[in-house]
């Protein structure tokens, strides 16, 4: 089933550990199984995460997001080249370092670069879902995917650390208009509290922790399907945020 475009561009966001690459890439697989031409893109630099999606053999790793940087102008043709591909998931882009890549391979990523290669995303694929680093200060690609996404998920984990983080990093994005912009402010059971319930009454959509994903992750198979019992609560809200991210 093919969908009609939405052209959205989606960012995830959060604290250190709130599980937003889990939440990145499920949404990517959940919109390309909705018919979605998708895009996925890690913009952690210090932490290659394709090697961790599927196994080797069913991912094809040869090309990185650091070639895509490495060009001055960012057009369609360069980011088309440089996506690289999952087996059972053909509209879908995934754009990344490979294993073993570091960030000074690369030169480092101008505010330009980073706009132009968002703004084309957005024309070539129907959803593009950024995952985000944590940390702002001095990420390019974080700090204007924060500013240029159409909706911004934002993680909340379920410690004090999490609320703490979030006020610090605020500083960084003053200068820009960001500061009053919309949230979809989702609860991440990560660590399986049930405080985090009690300290975000308001929140609208949760996603409950499974034991399922941690092995998912220990097995570097973060695309695999969700089929236990208990991965049941994850799944409808991960649906529920997913339908509400691109309605118009
Ligand atoms: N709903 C969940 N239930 C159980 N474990 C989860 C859930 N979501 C994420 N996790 C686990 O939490 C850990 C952190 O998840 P993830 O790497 O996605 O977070 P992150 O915010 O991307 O972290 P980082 O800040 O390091 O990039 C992983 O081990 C993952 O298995
Ligand atoms: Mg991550």
């Amino acid at each position: 089933m093919k969908r009609s475009r939405s052209q959205k561009l989606l960012a995830v966001w959060g604290s250190p550990g709130s599980g937003k690459t889990t939440l990145a890439a499920k949404l990517a697989w959940h919109y390309e199984k909705e018919g979605f031409r998708t895009a996925l893109v890690f913009c952690d630099w210090s932490t290659p995460m394709l090697p961790c999606m599927r196994e080797e053999g069913e991912l094809s790793e040869q090309h990185s997001l650091g070639s895509i940087f490495a060009a001055r102008r960012i057009v369609p043709a360069l980011v088309e080249a440089n996506a690289c591909q999952v087996k059972g998931a053909e509209q879908l882009g995934l754009y990344g370092l490979l294993k073993g890549e570091y960030e000074t391979l690369y030169p480092p990523v101008s505010k330009r670069q980073a706009e132009e290669f968002l703004e084309v995303l957005k024309e070539q694929y129907d959803v593009a879902v950024l995952d985000l680093t944590s940390e702002v200060h001095g990420q390019v690609l974080t700090e204007t995917g924060l500013r240029k996404a159409d909706e911004v998920v934002r993680l909340l984990g379920c410690e004090l650390k999490s609320l703490s983080f979030y006020k610090s990093q605020l500083a960084y994005l003053h200068e820009e208009t960001i500061e009053d912009r919309y949230f979809y402010r989702v609860i991440s059971d990560v660590k399986d509290q049930m405080l985090a319930k009690a300290m975000y009454q308001k929140t609208a959509f949760q996603l409950q922790h499974t034991e399922e994903l941690v092995k998912q992750w220990e097995r570097g198979d973060l695309f695999g399907e969700l089929e236990e019992k208990q991965s049941r609560g994850y799944l409808e809200g991960l649906r529920a945020l997913a339908e509400e991210l691109i309605s118009e």
